[in-house]
Parts: structure tokens; sequence; C-alpha cells
């Protein structure tokens, strides 16, 4: 099964994709993860990926389609896979749907978690991340269970930088900008489902099995 999750910053995507990947037994594979993860370890693709996310602004595709297409065609990925946070260009799409063709494949499904960008604002404000392992919660929604201590690797948990209101608001104009366009683009595929991101995280997973099955 291969799923794209698509959405607004904060929409929920990274929460209900590490949660599909654990029903289904697919890897997760987030380009923002692995953004950070390079940002942390000092890379040079970190440190070029960390001028725009700093500003709110997308990676360039020539930094990101690669390690992507590198990343699915590893044997983990032989039985699906769920993609949070790529593609979010139109160029990114194609990028992806060329790489499958190539090997008789296709996506399954794009989710959209459909969230106001009302509600975005609040819940950045309150979203805590580890950077040790990539666990987010919210200090509303999704306590840790001590205050500032990640639950699953006791690492310190932080406001992104990129969570910040004003970069929230850039984000999300480039989200409308930039890869809103997405959901025509899989419409027309046809593969195209949407949920109401609003909703408990637990609804909103409930709907999700509903799309994808038991
Ligand atoms: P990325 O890490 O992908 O950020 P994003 O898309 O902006 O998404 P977020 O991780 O901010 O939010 P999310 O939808 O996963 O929400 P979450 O589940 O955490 O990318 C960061 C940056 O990297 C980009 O800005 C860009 O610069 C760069 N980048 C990444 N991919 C790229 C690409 N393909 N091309 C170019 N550049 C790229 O939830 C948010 C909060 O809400 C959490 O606190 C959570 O606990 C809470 N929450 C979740 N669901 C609910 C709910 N139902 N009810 C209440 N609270 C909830």
């Amino acid at each position: 099964m291969k799923i794209i999750m698509l959405g607004a910053p904060g929409a929920g995507k990274g929460t209900q994709a590490k949660r599909i990947a654990g029903k289904y037994n697919i890897p997760h594979i987030s380009t923002g993860d692995i953004f950070r993860a390079n940002i942390k370890n000092g890379t040079e693709l970190g440190q070029k990926a960390k001028q725009y996310m700093d500003q709110g602004l997308l990676v360039p595709d020539e930094l990101t389609c690669d390690l992507v297409m590198d990343r699915i065609q590893q044997d983990d990925c032989k039985n699906g896979f769920v993609l949070d946070g790529f593609p979010r260009t139109i160029p990114q799409a194609e990028a992806l749907d060329e790489a499958l063709k190539k090997i008789g494949q296709q996506m399954d499904y794009a989710i959209d978690v459909d969230v106001p960008d009302e509600n975005i604002v609040n819940r950045m404000g309150g979203r805590r991340a580890c950077l040790s392992c990539g666990a987010t919660y919210h200090v509303e929604f999704n306590p840790t269970k001590e205050e500032g201590v990640c639950d699953a690797c006791g690492a310190q948990t932080v406001l992104r930088d990129d969570d910040k209101p004003e970069t929230v608001q850039k984000r999300l104009t480039v989200y409308h900008e930039q890869t809103q366009p997405l959901i025509e683009y899989y419409s027309k595929q046809g593969i195209l489902k949407s949920v109401d991101g609003t909703q408990p995280m637990e609804t909103v997973f409930d709907a999700i099995v509903g799309i994808l099955g038991a």
C-alpha cells in the first residue's frame, strides 16, 4: 500500500502517518524529519535545507526529489510506504509518478487531512517535537507524561524554530500557493480521499482506516 499524506503544515499528517505505518507495517517517510536529522548532524544537505526551512520556504525540488526516490527503492519499501510531506509541489508529484512508472507501479492513496488555517496557528504554538527521535506531542491535545521529556526516547522536547507564529503564517501561504494544487492533481488521478482533520486524533485515524481497510 503506497500512501501520500496531504494537508497544511500542522494538519496532523505526521501524527497520522506514524500510526498508519504502525498499523500496516510499512515505513513512514517524512522529508521534514530527514531534513531535521541532517540539520542535527550538520551535513551539507542539512545546512542548505535549514536556510529555507527557517524562513518557512520549501527546500528546492533538486535537493528533495532524489533523496525520496532513493529512499522508496530501499528493501523495506517493497510492500509500500507512507509519504509525509512529499510531494509538496507539482514537479515533485510528477517526479514521483515517473519514478514509480519505471518500475510498473503507482501511488494507491493520497489522503488530505483537511484543517482550516485558523485552527493551524493554535496547534503549532502547542506542538512540542523531539529532535532526537522525531516524535511529536501537543501541550494540550497530546502531552508528554513528564513535561519537556520525550515519552519515546527520553530526550528533551522543543518548540521547533519554524513553529513560531510569523513562520507558520509564511508556511501557510507557501502551502496554498505550491502544495494545495496537488489536491486537484490527485483528484484527477482518482486516488484522493479527504478526512476532517479538526476531529480528535483517534477519530481522524478511524476515518483513515475506514478508507484504507482494516
Ligand atoms: P514538515 O516537517 O513536513 O512540516 P509540515 O508539512 O509543515 O508539517 P508539520 O510537521 O509541521 O505538521 P503535520 O501536518 O505533520 O502535523 P503534526 O502531526 O505534527 O516540513 C518542515 C519543512 O521542511 C517545510 O516547511 C519545508 O521547508 C521542508 N520540507 C519538507 N518536505 C519538503 C518537500 N517535500 N519539499 C520541499 N521542502 C520540504 O501535528 C501538528 C500538531 O497538532 C502536533 O502538536 C499534534 O500533536 C497536534 N495534532 C495532530 N492532530 C491533531 C488533532 N486531530 N487534534 C488536535 N491536535 C492534533
